[in-house]
C-alpha cells in the first residue's frame, strides 16, 4: 500500500518526466504547425518559419521541429508571452501539462548532456 502511494506521489511530483511526446506532437500539430511548419514546394512561406529563416540566415534550421538547440525554458517563454504576431497562449487554452508535452516533442532531438 505504502509503495503504491509512493509511486502515485512520485508521478505527481515529476509531471515533466511523465510528459508524452506523442501527445506533444499532436498538440504541436494543432497549435503551432500552422505557423511553424517546414517550408516546401507547397508552402513557400509560413508565418513563423519565414521570419525565423530570415533571422537565422541558415545558421539554424527555420522549422522548430528541425532545431536541436531549443531548451524547455526558451520554448515556454515564447509560448506564454508571444512574440511579434505569435499569440500568447493562456493556460486556459493550453495547460502547463500540455505545454510540457509540446516541449518534450520539440526537445526530443537534443543531444543528451
Ligand atoms: C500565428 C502564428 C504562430 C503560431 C500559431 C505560433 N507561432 Fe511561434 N512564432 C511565430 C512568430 C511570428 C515568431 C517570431 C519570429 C521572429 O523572430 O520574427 C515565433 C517564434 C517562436 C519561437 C522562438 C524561436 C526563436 O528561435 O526565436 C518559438 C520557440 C516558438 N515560436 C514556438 C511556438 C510554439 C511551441 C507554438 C505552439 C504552441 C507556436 N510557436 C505557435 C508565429 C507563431
Amino acid at each position: 500500500m505504502r509503495a503504491i502511494l509512493a509511486v502515485v506521489l512520485t508521478g505527481i511530483a515529476s509531471t515533466s518526466a511523465a510528459a508524452d511526446v506523442g501527445r506533444g506532437e499532436r498538440l504541436y500539430g494543432q497549435w503551432c504547425q500552422g505557423c511553424h511548419d517546414r517550408l516546401g514546394p507547397t508552402r513557400e512561406t509560413m508565418p513563423g518559419t519565414t521570419p525565423l529563416d530570415a533571422r537565422y540566415q541558415g545558421t539554424r534550421p527555420a522549422a522548430l521541429v528541425d532545431r536541436n538547440d531549443l531548451t524547455p525554458e526558451f520554448i515556454k517563454v515564447f509560448v506564454r508571452q508571444g512574440i511579434s504576431f505569435m499569440p500568447t497562449f493562456r493556460k486556459t487554452e493550453l495547460s502547463d501539462a500540455e505545454l510540457d508535452d509540446i516541449v518534450a516533442f520539440l526537445v526530443r532531438k537534443q543531444p543528451t548532456k
